[in-house]
């Protein structure tokens, strides 16, 4: 397939420290990835601090989740990924289903959370939720990444 970069929107995609920690089911979620037909720009497997994990999730600051949330996403490896594809945002949330394990498993099954997702904070993965959330994700992880110079690129990417 021939792509123009143009065309394609990016999002963030992360593999959380619970699904990380099983080899098959990284596995699982890799080709996942491809078989959706994303191309992937970049990815990078890190841990992060403990702070790392309170800014990413600032706006969740309060909320009765947030301490676990926080303890859970410095708790291991993670891997993220900048992926691309028209209609990557919602595409790649289609994937991933509900947030919440109980709605995941009874109203989208065989979606990613529907089958790994462990609770309502284990839950696998990761995506951006728009373009602004995209833009400072994208950024968050991958500081290095330039993405305006990418989203104004004429030339057609080959996979
Ligand atoms: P949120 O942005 O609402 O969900 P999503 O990851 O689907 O965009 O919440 C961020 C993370 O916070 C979520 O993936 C897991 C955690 N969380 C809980 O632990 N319990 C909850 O009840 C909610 C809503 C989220
Ligand atoms: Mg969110």
């Amino acid at each position: 397939t021939c792509r123009y970069a143009k065309a394609l929107q990016l999002t963030l995609a992360v593999i959380k420290p619970d699904a990380m920690a099983h080899p098959l089911i990284l596995e699982a979620l890799h080709q996942k990835i491809l078989e959706n037909h994303f191309i992937i720009i970049k990815s990078k497997d890190l841990v992060w601090r403990r702070e790392d994990s309170q800014r990413f999730y600032a706006e969740h600051a309060g909320r009765f989740f947030y301490q676990r949330l926080v303890e859970f996403m410095s708790s291991g490896p993670m891997r993220a990924y900048i992926l691309a594809r028209e209609n990557a945002i919602s595409q790649w949330r289609e994937l991933m289903g509900p947030t919440k394990v109980f709605r995941a498993r009874y109203t989208a099954p065989t979606s990613i959370r529907g089958v790994y997702g462990l609770t309502d904070t284990r839950n696998t993965t990761h995506g951006s939720d728009s373009a602004q959330s995209a833009s400072r994700e994208i950024a968050f992880f991958f500081p290095e990444f330039n993405m305006k110079e990418w989203t104004e690129k004429e030339e057609p990417l080959v996979r």
